[in-house]
């Protein structure tokens, strides 16, 4: 360490670069400094320890130059650059202490160190080598060991260099990849580029106690969804019923039944699918058995082939009960959800209440539908793009919650609401119940 140097500006070595050249970080900055004795360390660490250097890879207290007649008995501390450029940036507090620890004030000056590639971050890296007019990457995504970027057009250029310092510079991260496209696809997943490191896709990811592994590049997961997962697993209590429409890998099913629920879960991805199944065996544990009934069909067919049957027996078995078990039909494909709740519409005919000369008493599911709102007014947007779906007003009491803000002026949005009978029952025209057509028949037509 010397005690002068003139710093260079890294950014005029290395602005634009779009190919990773490491040698080119190397540069002499000037860091401010004081001289401690080593019997002084402990307090003076313990009173500068916010505004002591921190770069990667580089020690704050270090050794003075082996010429210097005090380099047994004191050492260089390191302070940070931004907050000391003098000595009076020294806070009263700071400069007590030092006067309490014999620091000797001509000791605090610039000293310069020579820095490579390996001490600095990558934030530090990108922010040297991207146009100035640049916002920088913006924010990313981490699952698991892959980082997600979704980089602007004029970033073009720098997109690999860019995979190769998050690669370089973030321990966990060993695969860099940028989304390609809109998130337009049936499945809700996205085109991908490896920008930097390996191509492995198939990765794990933890959210609300349980884990989930996928092959990122073929289902849809958002690391950024987990409170929103968690926000309706609160809601569920041990026997609650729950009918998740558009399941993904399940990270709504999963921690569902992980809470004793009793669950049903669909997805139209075939790969979804496999990665739900798998992610059940993955989360069993002695302490929790998961089980829950997946189904990789559309949703609309799930509904009028599965959940109808089942729900039916449900209300058989709890109908009549006086705390019957709350049944939830989660929607979450907020693109286009809302145009699936006219399935609810007349799912059932009064006829199909009807077992053994008594009529079942129905359980209403309540639904949690997902959507996107662009206007002003989302909430009223929300519910009114749910009534569109439901083709009829919204039963009484529908609220609307406010997920994420996912783009500039886009937000998503979930409605929920219980159904109610006069939606979900259809009243047949008693002239063709098949009740009234077997009097006729018992009767001989005569009724
Ligand atoms: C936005 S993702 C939500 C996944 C999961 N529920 C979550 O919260 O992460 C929407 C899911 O709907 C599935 N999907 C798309 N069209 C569908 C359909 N017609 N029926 C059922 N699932 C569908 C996609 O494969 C995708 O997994």
């Amino acid at each position: 360490m010397e005690l002068t140097g003139t710093s260079n500006s890294l950014g005029e070595k290395v602005r634009g670069m779009t190919k990773l050249d490491r040698s080119m970080f190397t540069q002499t900055i000037q860091v401010p400094g004081i001289i401690v004795n080593i019997k002084s360390l402990k307090h003076l660490n313990k009173c500068f320890k916010k505004s002591m250097l921190k770069m990667p890879n580089i020690k704050a207290i270090a050794d003075l130059e082996t010429d210097n007649l005090c380099f047994k008995t004191h050492k260089l501390l390191l302070l940070d650059r931004n907050q000391y450029k003098s000595f009076d940036d020294f806070s009263e507090d700071e400069k007590g202490v030092m006067t309490a620890h014999d620091v000797d004030p001509n000791s605090f000056k610039m000293y310069s160190l020579e820095t490579t590639y390996d001490n600095l971050t990558w934030d530090d890296v990108l922010k040297a080598v991207l146009p100035t007019d640049t916002d920088g990457v913006g924010g990313f995504s981490t699952i698991g060991h892959i980082v997600h970027l979704n980089l602007k057009d004029n970033l073009n250029d720098y997109k690999f260099l860019i995979g190769e310092v998050l690669v370089d510079k973030i321990k966990t991260v060993k695969t860099v990849i940028n989304k390609t496209n809109t998130i337009d696809t049936t499945f809700r997943n996205f085109s991908l580029e490896l920008l930097g490191g390996e191509d492995n896709m198939i990765t794990i990811n933890k959210e609300n106690g349980c884990s989930f592994e996928m092959d990122f590049s073929k289902v849809y997961w958002n690391p950024k969804l987990g409170n929103e997962h968690a926000r309706i697993i609160s809601q569920l209590s041990p026997s609650d019923i729950v009918y998740d429409m558009m399941a993904g890998i399940g990270p709504f099913a999963i921690p569902a039944s992980r809470k004793q629920c009793i669950v049903f879960a669909n997805d139209l991805n075939p790969e979804s699918f496999k990665w739900l199944e798998h992610n059940v065996k993955l989360n069993t544990s002695k302490k929790y058995k998961i089980d829950l009934n997946a189904y990789n069909m559309d949703g609309r067919d799930f509904i009028r082939n599965i959940v109808k049957m089942d729900m039916l027996k449900k209300w058989k078995k709890h109908g009549e009960e006086i705390a019957p078990p709350n049944i939830h039909i989660i929607m979450n494909l907020p693109a286009i959800a809302t145009q699936f709740l006219d399935v609810f519409k007349g799912l059932y005919t009064t006829s199909d209440l009807q077992a053994e000369g008594a009529t079942i008493k129905p359980i209403m599911p309540t639904i949690h539908c997902y959507c996107f709102c662009k206007s002003e007014d989302q909430e009223n947007e929300a519910l009114e793009m749910a009534e569109l779906g439901l083709r009829m007003p919204l039963p009484e009491g529908a609220t609307v919650h406010n997920v994420r803000n996912v783009a500039p002026k886009k937000d998503m949005m979930c409605v929920e609401f219980r159904l109610t009978d006069n939606v979900l029952i259809c009243q047949e025209d008693e002239t063709n119940s098949p009740q009234r057509k077997k009097m006729r028949t018992d009767t001989g037509g005569d009724i």
